[in-house]
C-alpha cells in the first residue's frame, strides 16, 4: 500500500532523532507496519526479552510493546533508561494475574513449582519460580521435571503444555486468558480450510483448544513466521494478531499468501503505540512513559527470568 506523506514525514522524523540521540527501538510482531518499519529490531516475547540480556549501546530505549514487555527489558537491563509510547498499552492478561492470586495458590500448593507466562507484571513475576513464553513454555516445565505445576495467567496456553508435556498445571488464576486470542473459533478456520484447502493453519496457544485442535502447527508468533518463511507450502492461515500478517507479508511475500484467521483480531491494547506518541516520548520523554521496577522487585524478578534461560539452553 502506498504510504501517506504524513507517516512517512514522520518515520524520516523518528529516524533521525533516533539517530541524533542513540536510541535503541525494539518492537513486538503486533505493532503497526508503520512503526515495524523502523524498528531496529522486531521479535516476539522470547526474542525481545533475550535482546535484553545483550549489550544494547544506545543512551535510551523506546520499547514499542506493551507493559509487561517494558518492564521485563527493565528488569534485565536495571541500568537502562527505557520509555514506553504510550503507558496506558497494557495487557489486559497481565492484569488477569496480580501478586495475591499467586502467593494465594503458593500458600494452597506449598510443595508446587511456579511458573509464569511473561505476560504477568513485575509484581507477580517476583513470585514465579520461572517464567515461560509461547515460544518455549512446554519446554520450561518439561525441564522442571515435576508431574504438576502452579501455572499461570493463560489456560489455553497451560492446556497447550498440558497436551505437550503430560505434566498437569494447576491454574493460576482459575481463567486468565487473552481478550484477542480467544476470539478465533473453530468453525471460521474450518471454513477457510474449505475455501484454501492447500493452505497450512498457524495459530497461536492462546487460541482456545478446539482451535488449537484444528491447527497443524501451535507456535508463537516468531515461531510462526520462520514456520512460513521455511516452509514450502504457499497459502498459510494465520491465529493471531493481524500485525504478524503485516509483517509476513511485507518480509516474506513473494508467491506466498498470507490468510489472517480473522480480520478483525487486533490488539488494541498493542496498537496505541503510534509514530505520534513515539516522537512526542522521544521529545519530552514524559515521566509517567518512564518504565520504573523497583530493585526489590525487579531482582526476584530478575531470577525466575534467568531460571527460564539456564532451563532452555
Ligand atoms: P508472542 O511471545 O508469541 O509474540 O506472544 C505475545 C503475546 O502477547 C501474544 O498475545
Ligand atoms: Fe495481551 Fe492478548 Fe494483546 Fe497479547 S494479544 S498483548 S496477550 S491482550
Amino acid at each position: 500500500m502506498p504510504k501517506g506523506n504524513g507517516v512517512r514525514k514522520l518515520q524520516e522524523e523518528i529516524l533521525k532523532l533516533k539517530k541524533s540521540e542513540n536510541i535503541f527501538l525494539p518492537a513486538h510482531n503486533y505493532q503497526t507496519p508503520e512503526i515495524q518499519e523502523i524498528a531496529d529490531v522486531l521479535g516476539d516475547s522470547l526474542e525481545l526479552a533475550k535482546l535484553a540480556q545483550k549489550e544494547i549501546d544506545a543512551d535510551l530505549i523506546v520499547f514499542c510493546g506493551v507493559d509487561f514487555m517494558a518492564e521485563t527489558m527493565a528488569i534485565l537491563n536495571p541500568d537502562a533508561e527505557i520509555f514506553i509510547p504510550d503507558p496506558k498499552a497494557q495487557c489486559p492478561m497481565a492484569l488477569m494475574c496480580p501478586k495475591n492470586i499467586v502467593t494465594k495458590a503458593k500458600a494452597e500448593h506449598p510443595d508446587l513449582p511456579v511458573v509464569l507466562y511473561v505476560n504477568t507484571l513485575a509484581e507477580a513475576k517476583a513470585e514465579a519460580d520461572v517464567m515461560c513464553t509461547s515460544a518455549n513454555a512446554a519446554k520450561v516445565v518439561k525441564a522442571l521435571g515435576s508431574d504438576k505445576v502452579l501455572f499461570g495467567p493463560d489456560a489455553n496456553l497451560a492446556a497447550h503444555v498440558e497436551k505437550k508435556t503430560g505434566v498437569k498445571t494447576v491454574p493460576v488464576p482459575e481463567d486468565g486468558y487473552c481478550i484477542v486470542h480467544v476470539r478465533f473459533i473453530p468453525e471460521n478456520i474450518l471454513e477457510l480450510k474449505n475455501k484454501y484447502p492447500d493452505a497450512v493453519v498457524l495459530v497461536h496457544p492462546e487460541c482456545d483448544m478446539e482451535v488449537q485442535e484444528v491447527a497443524d502447527v501451535v507456535a508463537s508468533t516468531s515461531q510462526m513466521l520462520n514456520y512460513v518463511k521455511d516452509s514450502k507450502e504457499k497459502k498459510f492461515i494465520i491465529g493471531t494478531e493481524i500485525g504478524l500478517v503485516d509483517r509476513m507479508r511485507r518480509e516474506i511475500g513473494g508467491d506466498k499468501t498470507f490468510i489472517p484467521a480473522s480480520e478483525t483480531a487486533i490488539c488494541r491494547n498493542m496498537k496505541r503505540n503510534t509514530l505520534e506518541k513515539i516522537r512526542d516520548v522521544i521529545i519530552n520523554k514524559p515521566p509517567e512513559n518512564l518504565i520504573k521496577v523497583p530493585e526489590n522487585i525487579a531482582e526476584k524478578a530478575r531470577t525466575a527470568l534467568e531460571a527460564m534461560f539456564e532451563l532452555t539452553k
